[in-house]
């Protein structure tokens, strides 16, 4: 599918026809983090390696690791340079890789300063929130790539570190209730008495919720879920847990994957059910959320006095104002009984798995944007695009949006099938040409009856009809059905090698010669067959 890019101004058509930069890029560095709190770093001695394959030389910064528990040590063995001050860093980097945006480095300099026109940085920038930083780092005339602006699209799913921090964000929520929860997850009969199995609900089943779903199954919790839209039941009760419906008709299925503000009856009705179920579960999850905009408030004060004492609510919706009214972003404290958590760094408490996911994220994007030795600004990439956000000077966020062709009309399968087994070409011949075509074929045959030999005409039918129903039979299957149609055609072919061997005799005739290359064909498409399958088979095992 081709996307073309709308260009709504005369600046962004400029912009959006340079296409295709190229930049030179020997050496990633990689600064240490300077956010207070911040643990994660952006290549560990694992994903150094891989961008070593890329063609890069890794720069690492004295220390940058150690908070999440990989030493100086590693990174050498690894082959990296350690670097001694920031400074020699960004000097000496032509792409700095970070996670946290710039900001003020203890050293004087603010972060942003320490780039040149010629370097690309890559990291969170937040640009919606940090206006201020997008236009600091535009006066520098570096190329500025956002992590969190890489589109959901599904070819960019292993560049996507919004994604994968969530998917950690929801683990650790349930190991953070876990730790708050002064009981077990699961139920258990024991000789000091019978404990009932702790309740949990999940509010939003997108990537975190998801997470969170599975991390409390796997501890033996019930878990319940809502989300507005419909279609994640499925994963939810795939999961385990169950899926709360609602009686209301909105389906809040947003674009992209992402959902929509809901009407306020909804969120009412919504309401009406999360408050029934304060009373009864013992650990509340939030995560709703629509991107760009403030959290739902859908935990009132009034539900969380209606919880049970030792009960646990974690918001993880805290950073953009909170699902739940009594939430303090960055902070863990009781309210009437109900430990409240609003923490926000979920990520980076666990530093180290968070900075390995975090750093093969990198290094997709680098590979994607050509390695070292084609590294390139591709303005027609999707997911370059959505993530630069600024360059050579100007701010290039957010980017135009890019119309998808609408999708080619299905066209009627069983003519498209009648006019391929007649073998006529309905694109472009005309009515008359076919028909002339049809009587021409018909002739053939007659002609062909009258003057062959009987024994000629049983086979040529029988060729006739095998030709027809296999053409049949191969024609509707479903290209999902295609590796098991693999097995079949191995019959097939494991048939055609037995008719071939039969016809194999001490002398070179055409019949001999014929079933050789029966044989040799047959051999091919049965080996070629298991390679297939065997490929397909790895990309679904663990
Ligand atoms: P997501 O966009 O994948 O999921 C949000 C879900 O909320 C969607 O499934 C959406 O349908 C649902 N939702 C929206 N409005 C709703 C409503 N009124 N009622 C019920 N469900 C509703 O987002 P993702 O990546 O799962 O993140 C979830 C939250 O976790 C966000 O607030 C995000 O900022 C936060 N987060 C926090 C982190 C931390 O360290 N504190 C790290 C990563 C994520």
């Amino acid at each position: 599918m081709t996307l073309a890019i709308q260009k709504d101004t005369p600046q962004e058509n400029a912009l959006e026809n340079r296409s295709e930069q190229k930049v030179v890029a020997k050496k990633i560095g990689i600064p240490k983090e300077i956010a207070a709190g911040e643990h994660r770093v952006a290549a560990t001695p694992d994903t150094v390696k891989r961008l070593q394959k890329l063609g890069f030389e890794v720069l690492v910064e004295s220390n940058a690791g150690e908070a999440a528990k990989f030493s100086n040590a590693a990174y050498q063995s690894a082959g990296c340079e350690i670097v001694s001050t920031a400074t020699e860093l960004w000097n000496r980097a032509d792409v700095v890789l970070k996670v946290q945006p710039p900001a003020p480095h203890p050293n004087g300099q603010h972060e942003a300063d320490m780039l040149d026109a010629h370097q690309s940085l890559i990291s969170f920038i937040w640009p919606a929130q940090n206006t201020d930083l997008v236009n600091h780092l535009s006066s520098r005339g570096a190329a500025v790539l956002a992590m969190d602006a890489i589109p959901r699209i599904s070819r960019a799913q292993k560049m996507d570190a919004l994604s994968s921090m969530a998917n950690i964000a929801g683990y650790r929520a349930v190991i953070e209730a876990a730790n708050q929860f002064g009981r077990f997850f699961t139920g258990q009969i024991t000789a000091a008495g019978k404990v009932p199995p702790c309740k949990v609900m999940v509010i939003g089943a997108g990537v975190a919720g998801l997470a969170a779903i599975g991390a409390a199954k796997s501890l033996g919790a019930i878990v319940r879920a809502f989300d507005t839209r419909p279609v994640v039941k499925e994963q939810v009760e795939s999961m385990g847990a169950e899926f709360l419906e609602l009686v209301f008709e909105e389906d809040g299925t947003g674009e992209g994957g992402y959902a929509k503000t809901m009407s306020p009856e909804f969120i009412a009705a919504e309401m009406t059910l999360f408050a029934e179920q304060a009373k009864e579960v013992d650990i509340i999850i939030t995560t709703a959320l629509i991107p760009g905009k403030k959290a739902p408030l859908l935990i009132t004060q009034d539900m969380v006095e209606s919880m049970k004492p030792g009960s646990v609510v974690v918001d993880m919706a805290a950073e953009q104002g909170g699902n739940c009214a009594v939430t303090k972003p960055n902070e863990i404290y009781s309210y009437n009984n109900v430990t409240i958590i609003g923490i926000t760094d979920f990520p980076s408490r666990m530093a180290s798995q968070s900075s390995q996911l975090y750093g093969n994220n990198l290094y997709h994007l680098l590979s994607d944007m050509g390695g070292s030795n084609e590294y390139k600004i591709d303005f027609e990439d999707e997911a370059v695009r959505g993530a630069l956000i600024t360059y050579d000077g100007e701010i290039t966020w957010p980017a135009p949006k890019r119309e998808r062709p609408a999708a080619t009309p299905v066209a009627n399968p069983q003519s498209e099938l009648d006019a391929q087994v007649l073998g006529a070409d309905t694109k472009g011949s005309s009515p008359l040409t076919q028909w002339i075509g049809y009587g021409a074929l018909g002739a053939a045959v007659v002609t062909l009856g009258l003057i062959a030999p009987p024994s000629f005409l049983s086979h040529f039918t029988v060729f006739i009809l095998a030709c027809f129903v296999g053409w049949q039979v191969i024609w509707n299957v479903s290209p999902s059905l295609h590796t098991p149609l693999m097995s079949v055609t191995n019959a097939i072919s494991g048939i055609i090698i037995i008719g071939g061997l039969l016809q194999l005799s001490g002398e070179w005739t055409t019949t001999t010669v014929l079933g050789a290359i029966a044989i040799l064909v047959g051999t091919i498409n049965i080996s070629g067959g298991f390679l297939v399958t065997q490929r397909m088979l790895k990309m679904f095992r663990r």
